[in-house]
């Protein structure tokens, strides 16, 4: 897809990734829609890029969540793609976590996501794209090493449903050719580790630079 001129949402877009990922795609000519939890670092980052529409959601509300495709699309006269950024870290053994934690965890991280995406998948452009990050999934390709997934499998099982669900969608959109991006990013140097909810993270070498994930999640997205 050709990012430039194309109508894009980034729900999440007051995180580190989210807001550099609105940035790249704002250099690149695209135009934007930003939703995003913090008010004031959303206001600040829609003037920051020229003032595209902006709108504050929380996670936790599923049904808020969906409707963001729909108003971004309403907002910007059609939508091209969309991009989830939003994601909570926690970590501890099993049994130190709650399950109220544990519940908070796949809200935000999977429950929040497919309900942006549920709403946003009737009124995505055919040909468009809907992309979310997980990483942290276990598998013979996946980016992390068991040492990485230590304490971490109520946030590890938040993002394979997660990837499991878009799996699925990826097939259900395959007609429209609206493409599925499933970012399987390794751990970054955004601090998101350092900002868990329960727990501490294990101590690990830094991760990756995030900007250049950021490149390449561009890429991703011009590569459909
Ligand atoms: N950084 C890594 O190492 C890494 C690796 C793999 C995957 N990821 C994934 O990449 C995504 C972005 O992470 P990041 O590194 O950019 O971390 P981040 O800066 O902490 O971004 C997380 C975003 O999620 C939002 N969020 C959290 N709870 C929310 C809630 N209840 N309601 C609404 N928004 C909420 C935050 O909102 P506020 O701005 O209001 O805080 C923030 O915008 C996450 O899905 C994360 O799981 C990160």
């Amino acid at each position: 897809m050709e990012i430039s001129g194309a109508r894009i949402l980034v729900a999440g877009a007051t995180g580190v990734l989210g807001g550099l990922a609105a940035c790249a795609l704002a250099e690149r000519g695209a135009r934007l829609a930003l939703a995003g939890r913090n008010h004031v670092r959303l206001a600040a980052l829609a003037r920051d890029l020229g003032g595209p529409p902006a709108r504050c959601f929380e996670a936790c509300d599923l049904d808020q969540c969906s409707t963001l495709g729909p108003w971004a699309e309403r907002a910007l006269s059609g939508l091209e793609g969309v991009l989830v950024t939003v994601g909570a870290a926690g970590y501890g053994a099993v049994e130190d976590v709650s399950n109220a934690m544990a519940g908070h965890l796949l809200t935000v991280n999977a429950l929040c996501p497919m309900a942006v995406l549920r709403g946003a998948a009737p009124v995505v452009a055919d040909k468009g794209f809907l992309l979310a990050i997980t990483g942290g999934v276990p598998g013979p390709a996946g980016p992390e090493s068991a040492d990485d997934l230590a304490g971490s499998a109520d946030y590890t099982a938040s993002k394979a449903a997660l990837s499991g669900w878009l799996g699925v969608l990826t097939e259900e959109l395959a007609p429209r050719s609206v493409a599925v991006l499933d970012i399987r990013s390794p751990r970054l140097d955004t601090g998101f580790t350092e900002r868990s909810l329960t727990g501490r993270p294990p101590a690990l070498p830094p991760g990756a630079d995030a900007l250049k994930a950021v490149y390449s999640l561009m890429d991703s997205i011009t590569s459909t």
